[in-house]
């Protein structure tokens, strides 16, 4: 048992393991240069000796515990039939969600489409050191559902109107998409993966009043699935703020991430019974070392006797200069 699994299963608390939330990517030169050449992002993440490279770039150069498959939780609006684009300040952008299109998926089809992903995950894990877990990943049925119908305004605000008026759309897919959703989650054990984090970006987003349907419910089936595949599963509903506890009353995940709203006090205080994972601001990590060194002792600190797994409250920015992850992870690996 490596120590993120040691974390998870066992709640151990004797030692605070660290991988940080896109750890691969654009703040590593070695990414860029990558990048550069290969400027379509999903041919990327489908090209299993690049992408399994890209996991292991910040292996090499951090003492991190864990690795984190190179890929995106776009992959599966991929592989059920829409095209994916990222436009420069705009974020990702999806081909118009097709009901009659999405409803003649079938196992076979979505598994061949993601298959480098599968190679990928395999190549990485024989190559990664045992001592290290591999982390497979699912975007969850709500933020997945916010992409595919394109449910966001800009600045990131909830498009009420078409919220109403998709409503058959919805339904459609929270009906269908978890069976995809366990499909990709069990490639992923199968080649390898020995931990599921299950990212909820845009569950602050949810009306009150439809967080059960929207987001209790279907993190509880995938968790379950997870779990009936003894496999250790992390969660991450971000932006929840106190509904955090009513999260961790109904999905019961092994971890729970904690975004950077969250006071680490109160998770402590409010949120026990589970492996706490995150919470750090990423901002944090653009100052100086004496600032990261105390931003992060302060989570070390707080966390020091409950089963803790040091990350960040979402993940690392473009602009973040390596030497300061440097200083972070000997900060957290020095900590007694
Ligand atoms: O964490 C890792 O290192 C593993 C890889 C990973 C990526 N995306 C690679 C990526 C993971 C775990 C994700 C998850 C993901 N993707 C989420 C959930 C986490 C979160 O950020 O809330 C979401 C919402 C997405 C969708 C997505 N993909 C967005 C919003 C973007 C950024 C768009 C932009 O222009 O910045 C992506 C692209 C993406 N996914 C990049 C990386 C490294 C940047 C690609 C690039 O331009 O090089």
């Amino acid at each position: 048992m490596n120590s993120i699994q040691n974390c998870l299963i066992k709640k151990s608390s004797t030692i605070t393991p660290i991988w940080l939330m896109r750890q691969a990517g654009r703040y590593l030169p070695e990414f860029r240069k990558i990048r550069k050449s290969n400027p379509n992002f999903i041919k990327l993440c489908l090209n299993s000796n690049l992408s399994s490279e890209i996991t292991l770039q910040p292996m090499r150069r951090f003492d991190l515990d864990a690795a984190i498959i190179f890929s995106d939780i776009l992959m599966v609006p991929y592989g059920l039939g829409q095209t994916v684009e990222f436009k420069k300040n705009r974020g990702p952008v999806l081909s118009s969600f097709n009901m009659n299109k999405f409803m003649n998926n079938t196992e076979i089809q979505f598994t061949n489409k993601l298959k480098p992903i599968y190679d990928a995950i395999k190549k990485t894990r024989k190559k990664l050191n045992k001592k290290k877990s591999l982390i497979s990943f699912v975007g969850s049925t709500w933020t997945l559902i916010v992409y595919m119908l394109g449910l966001k305004k800009e600045k990131n605000v909830l498009d009420i109107k078409k919220l109403k008026k998709k409503s058959s759309e919805i339904n459609l897919i929270l009906k269908n998409i978890n069976y995809f959703l366990t499909i990709h989650i069990k490639n992923q054990i199968n080649a390898g993966a020995d931990v599921v984090q299950i990212f909820d970006s845009w569950a602050g987003l949810i009306p009150n009043k439809k967080l059960e349907e929207y987001c209790y419910i279907p993190n509880k089936k995938l968790v379950d699935f997870v779990k009936n595949n003894k496999t250790p599963v992390i969660c991450f509903p971000k932006g929840l703020k106190k509904k955090y506890r009513s999260f961790l009353d109904i999905v019961r995940p092994d971890g729970l991430n904690i975004d950077y709203n969250i006071d680490p006090e109160w998770a402590r205080k409010n949120l026990e019974g589970t492996c706490l994972q995150g919470g750090m601001n990423p901002k944090i990590l653009l100052t100086n070392k004496k600032k990261i060194i105390e931003e992060a002792t302060k989570y070390l600190k707080i966390f020091k006797d409950s089963p803790y797994i040091f990350n960040l409250g979402h993940g690392m920015l473009p602009e973040i200069n390596p030497n300061n992850v440097e200083t972070l992870i000997q900060c957290v690996k020095e900590y007694k």
